[in-house]
């Protein structure tokens, strides 16, 4: 009985440093990252993808979308904006405690931006983009983590893909 409660400490302890060390949000405080509970019957996933996780997916749509775009690389930049939408519908899914209007907030762009990759309009593009990261930011305040910033990428990460439209 001793030894339990000993554990029990143990745990609670070293439950603490951890949030101690992060000396921030870890996925238990961060309301939106709680995951569905698993229906009636149904068990739940052995681990459902982490919605940190998922925003580094996110955050590297992000910014493809962005390189497509500045060259105007339309297909490219359709293909990763629906990827991105993709993103946004799957853990909408998954996190059920997401408001339904900060998605809307971030995912509203994302039609703007199809407009203007169908127009092949870059003004109208960098518009929406605009946007699109004003979401990502008001979304990040709401959940607790606006300490999370995202901005214009400035320069590419992606040194193995090519952005620039075929034939250039
Ligand atoms: C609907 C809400 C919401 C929207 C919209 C949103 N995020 Fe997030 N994001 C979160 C939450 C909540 C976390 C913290 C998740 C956690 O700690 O489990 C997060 C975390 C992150 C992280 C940290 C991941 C890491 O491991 O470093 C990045 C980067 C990120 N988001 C990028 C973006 C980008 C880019 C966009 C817009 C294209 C975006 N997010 C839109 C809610 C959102």
């Amino acid at each position: 009985m001793l030894a339990g409660i000993a554990r029990r400490v143990g745990a609670c302890l070293l439950g603490f440093g951890l949030t101690a060390l992060a000396g921030g949000a870890l996925a238990d405080d961060v309301p939106f990252a709680q995951p569905n509970p698993a229906p009636l019957g149904a068990s739940a996933p052995a681990s459902p993808a982490r919605l940190g996780d998922m925003m580094s997916v996110i955050q590297t749509r992000h910014s493809k979308l962005w390189f497509a775009g500045g060259v105007r690389n339309w297909p490219l930049a359709a293909y990763e904006m629906d990827q991105l939408k993709q993103s946004f519908i799957d853990a909408a899914m998954l996190y059920g405690n997401i408001p339904v209007d900060a998605i809307t907030l971030a995912t509203r762009p994302l039609d703007a931006i199809n407009e203007a990759v169908k127009a092949r309009d870059l003004a109208r593009f960098s518009d929406g983009f605009r946007k699109l990261t004003a979401g990502c930011n008001s979304c990040h305040a709401a959940g607790g983590v606006g300490f999370i910033s995202i901005r214009s990428p400035t320069a590419s990460p992606f040194s193995n893909q090519t952005f620039e439209p075929a034939g250039k």
